[in-house]
């Protein structure tokens, strides 16, 4: 190279760059201008139409996207950006934002909470925009006939806190997360401390309302049994836009109890033993008691430099504090656990409790739509339907010992769980199971480096349960998505390539919701990563 063409280069490069940068703005302008104007023609205002639009360049565009990641992994620079934001205030905007996302040919991702584990509400591989559902948040809950309407976009705190106001001996069975949306949660088939009592959140769930891919507004009645079956459980994004569930309340008692019992394996000679028996107590013991184990290495707290495995179970009993003592007595003693371990409270007060705010936090905490810390994050699922023996459990003490911060949450089934039909929700995963883990790992290292490491560690110990748990298929929980378990091609979104993660999150109810989805939406338009795919003709 001649030395007097040194300079060019860099030169040449950075009007390539400028050149590149001002095309791809101008066509995202291009893009906004045309949303907004199809968007004005159907809700008949030009200004609610532009209120609604946040292109790339408005200056409040990075704050109201970030404002529902709830993953740091998916708050980097290289994370695709949607070109438009679409935030609704209104459901007939939801509507216009279908029919004219629709006939502009953009690929919608639709955001309730944004809690998704792997971000596909907000993050795409392809030009997308976002349907933000996070003003459609109302709550209407009717004490009389023991329900409620919630839209989408509420969350689950603000759900809990509306019917404690209305009533203080009735709840709702959803999951444990305050910051959680209902739209995603709903769809997702939804569980929380209530589960072996009461269900799922879609077991009590009695009406909804969508938006469908031709803009219309269905509710159970006019969507029919089909899709509403669908949207509860099978994840909505496949099938329109969840617009408001109605929900059917549950009653708690005045007084629940709650305990946190930590056991450490190099401390205590009973730890095995009481994750041992956990597995045979907690899936069928009495249905108002709900035990969480969680399992992780943890820094030895006697022997300086050395690690060993923290086994931790998180109960919620829907009675006092005697009765839970009475029958951990009898069917736990290795726990040892005494009534001053347990604390009597109200129910709101048990909310709290499990998201580890303070004792004295007032119930207004709820309303708090985002969360204390955010980390970086992934999730895993599995089911466990035969008992792991005491030398399973010791080997995986080392291989997570050895992993490092990979940690488990064992979830029991059993109660309600075993008594509804596989069928009956697109959940299948209910009786014969003893419980759901939750592979989890976080950290907090900023980068691409260390989310290899982390990465790498999660997906080593999910291999090492291979043999523990449930296979052909190995299920796995829709709402604890994990796209190393299948993914679609967008555009393509073949049955094939839609058969490997389907199978997994719904078993035998995959081949419904390919029907209920090649009738409703032909052309999938409703997709994602791990959509239901449309049937081959
Ligand atoms: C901190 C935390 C705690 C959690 N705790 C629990 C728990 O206790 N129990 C449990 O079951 N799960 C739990 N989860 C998982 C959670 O239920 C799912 O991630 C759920 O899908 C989140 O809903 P969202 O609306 O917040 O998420 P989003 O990311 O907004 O949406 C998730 C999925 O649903 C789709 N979607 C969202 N809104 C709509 C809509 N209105 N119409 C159609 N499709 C829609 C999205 O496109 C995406 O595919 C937890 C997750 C986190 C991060
Ligand atoms: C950004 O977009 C919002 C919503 O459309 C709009 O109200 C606001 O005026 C825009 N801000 C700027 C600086 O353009
Ligand atoms: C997300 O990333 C931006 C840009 O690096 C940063 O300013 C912001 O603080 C991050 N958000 C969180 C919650 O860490
Ligand atoms: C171990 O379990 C037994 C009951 O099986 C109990 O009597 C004993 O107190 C427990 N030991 C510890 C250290 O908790
Ligand atoms: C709240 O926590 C404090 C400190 O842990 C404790 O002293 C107090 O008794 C607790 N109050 C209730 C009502 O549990
Ligand atoms: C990760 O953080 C969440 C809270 O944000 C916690 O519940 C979970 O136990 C943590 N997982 C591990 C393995 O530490």
């Amino acid at each position: 190279m001649k030395p007097t063409s040194l300079p060019l280069l860099p030169l040449l490069l950075v009007l390539f760059l400028l050149s590149f940068l001002s095309v791809n703005s101008c066509a995202s302008y291009a893009s906004y201008d045309r949303l907004v104007r199809c968007l004005s023609r159907r809700v008949h205002s030009a200004d609610q139409a532009s209120k609604m639009v946040y292109e790339r360049t408005n200056s409040s565009f990075t704050t109201v996207l970030n404002a529902y990641v709830r993953n740091l992994r998916f708050n980097t620079s290289s994370t695709p950006k949607p070109l438009i934001i679409v935030t609704p205030l209104l459901e007939s905007h939801v509507s216009a934002a279908v029919v004219c996302a629709k006939s502009l040919g953009f690929h919608i991702k639709i955001r309730s909470g944004g809690h998704d584990y792997e971000g596909i509400s907000y993050v795409s591989d392809d030009p997308f925009i976002i349907l933000d559902m996070f003003n459609l948040r109302s709550i209407d809950v009717n004490i009389k006939d023991e329900s409620a309407w919630v839209q989408a976009g509420a969350t689950l705190g603000e759900l809990y806190y509306g019917i404690w106001e209305k009533s203080k001996v009735h709840g709702y069975p959803a999951g444990v997360g305050p910051t959680v949306g209902v739209g995603g949660h709903l769809s997702g088939a939804g569980y929380g401390n209530m589960m072996r009592k009461y269900g799922l959140s879609v077991d009590n769930v009695l009406d909804a309302r969508i938006v469908d891919v031709k803009g219309r507004i269905l509710n159970r009645k006019s969507m029919g049994e089909d899709l509403f079956w669908a949207i509860n459980g099978g994840g909505g994004a496949s099938f329109g836009v969840v617009l408001a569930y109605k929900v059917k309340l549950v009653q708690v008692p005045e007084t629940v109890t709650v305990f946190r019992a930590e056991r450490y394996v190099d401390e205590n000679v009973n730890a095995t033993d009481i994750v041992y028996k956990w597995q045979l107590v907690a899936p069928s013991t009495d249905v108002d008691l709900f035990m969480r184990m969680l399992i992780q290495p943890v820094n030895s707290r006697t022997q300086v430099g050395q690690k060993t495995i923290r086994a931790t179970i998180v109960a919620e009993f829907l009675g006092p504090a005697d009765r839970l003592i009475s029958i951990l007595d009898k069917e736990l003693p290795e726990l040892g656990l005494k009534k001053e371990n347990c604390i009597q409270m109200t129910w709101i007060k048990s909310v709290l409790w499990w998201a580890n705010f303070p004792n004295d936090t007032a119930p207004t905490a709820l309303l708090n739509r985002a969360p204390a810390s955010l980390n970086y994050l992934k999730r895993k699922s599995d089911y466990v339907q035969k008992p792991l023996s005491k030398a399973d459990l010791e080997g995986l003490w080392k291989k997570l010992i050895s992993l490092g911060k990979s940690g488990l949450v064992f979830n029991p089934y059993g109660g309600r769980m075993g008594q509804i039909p596989a069928t009956a929700t697109p959940f299948p995963h209910r009786a014969g199971n003893l419980y759901k883990i939750q592979h989890s790992i976080n950290w907090s290292e900023k980068g691409p480096d260390a989310e290899k490491i982390y990465l790498a560690q999660i997906r080593e110990a999910y291999s090492y349960m291979a043999p523990l748990v449930s296979s052909n298929p190995r299920s796995a929980f829709l709402n604890y998505r994990d796209l190393d378990i299948g993914v679609t091609t967008n555009g393509k979104n073949s049955y094939a390539e839609g058969l490997v993660y389907g199978l997994k999150y719904f078993n035998g109810n995959f081949d419904r919701l390919v029907r209920i989805k090649t009738a409703v939406d032909p052309t999938n338009f409703f997709r994602n990563e791990q959509s239901i795919p449309v049937k081959p003709k």
